[in-house]
């Protein structure tokens, strides 16, 4: 298939291209920062520089590149603080998984494109309410906290959008698999502690089987909202340590509820002590996608043990895609 991958640079949209060129498809990759043209290129995408906010330039390329397939991995948080307000740090990806998703449906109804993915989320996004691990028929969260109110109401959006429209919705688990992970400097630093009981669950996923499953999801004939997650949602006082033993890094601190609301605020607490895990059973039966990596407890080590072994530098990681870090 000719597919356009908007994001095609990005952390997961990196790990995409290749797989979609081993699978034989033709790909015309988007990017946003200019140098990352010569990155795309190497991936061996065509490269197109694109806004996904410019209405009128989205359907242009879209036009342009004739595809029959668009995939939807763009979002804006690198480099992102992560402070009090979730709203506050997923602003630019709001926008670009509400205007960036409807601009390129728009432009796919207009260029008859037959497949569309999007990237979606499944952390800490199901109701905080009965067992720990959620299906993708269990009820979204009806009033999740304050600070994140426009977050969570931009992926229904997606989610709704998209699958609408007949396409597929895929709420990753927290992606893990580069140097630049989000979660690596805060761990190491200890700055990341083990909240309360650390009672609340995670679902993770490697970039690298996300990639995999997102091929899939796009040369099966599905649509609809698929969880793409491990095989083992788990909670904060097993993960934690796990990966901050896998960094090389000391034990994390752990902090007392009250403490952390003072410092990271009510909702972010709320979130993550109460959070629920995402089964992964539909994507596994419907997409027959196999893991590389069931479970974080491979995949940590894997990931993030060259880097330990260095002493903390991370341009040994064993995952790595060659030019990520040099791109950045
Ligand atoms: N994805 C999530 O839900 C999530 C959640 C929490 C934390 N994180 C962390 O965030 C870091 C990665 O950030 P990311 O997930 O945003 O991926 P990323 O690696 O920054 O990739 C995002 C992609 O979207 C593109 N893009 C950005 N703004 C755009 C715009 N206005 N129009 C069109 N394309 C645009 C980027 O282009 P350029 O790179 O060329 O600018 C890139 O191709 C990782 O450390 C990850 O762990 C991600």
């Amino acid at each position: 298939m000719r597919v356009f991958v908007a994001g095609a640079s990005g952390a997961i949209g990196s790990r995409l291209v290749p797989q979609l060129i081993a699978h034989g498809h033709e790909v015309i990759g988007t990017f946003r920062s200019p140098a990352n043209a010569e990155r795309v290129r190497a991936l061996g995408a065509q490269p197109v520089a694109l806004d996904l906010l410019d209405a009128p330039a989205v359907r242009r390329a879209v036009l342009d590149a004739g595809p029959e397939a668009i995939i939807h991995q763009a979002t804006a948080l690198a480099d992102v603080r992560f402070g009090r307000s979730l709203d506050r740090a997923f602003g630019p990806t709001n926008r670009l998984r509400t205007e960036g998703t409807d601009a390129l449906l728009a432009a796919a109804r207009e260029a008859g494109v037959r497949r569309f993915v999007a990237q979606s989320f499944a952390s800490y996004r199901y109701a905080r309410e009965g067992g720990p691990v959620k299906t993708e028929e269990d009820p979204l969260d009806p009033h999740p906290p304050a600070t994140a109110i426009k977050t969570n109401a931009a992926m229904r959006h997606l989610d709704e959008a998209v699958t609408e429209a007949g396409g597929v919705a895929l709420r990753y688990g927290g992606f893990y698999g580069a140097s630049d992970d989000g979660l690596v400097k805060p761990v190491r630093k200890r700055q990341f502690p083990v909240i309360g009981d650390g009672g609340g669950i995670s679902s993770f996923i490697h970039l690298d089987d996300a990639a995999a499953a997102t091929v899939l999801a796009l040369e099966c004939d599905v649509s609809g909202v698929y969880n793409v997650t491990d095989d083992e949602p788990a909670p904060m006082r097993d993960w934690l340590p796990a990966l901050a033993a896998a960094l090389g890094a000391k034990p994390p601190r752990h902090v007392p509820p009250w403490l952390a609301r003072l410092i990271a605020g009510r909702g972010a607490v709320m979130m993550a002590a109460g959070s629920r895990g995402a089964s992964n059973a539909k994507a596994r039966r419907d997409l027959g996608w196999t893991l590389r990596y069931p479970s974080w407890r491979q995949g940590f080590p894997a990931t993030y043990g060259a880097t330990a072994r260095a002493g903390g530098r991370t341009s040994h990681l064993v995952t790595d895609v060659p030019g990520h870090d040099q791109a950045r």
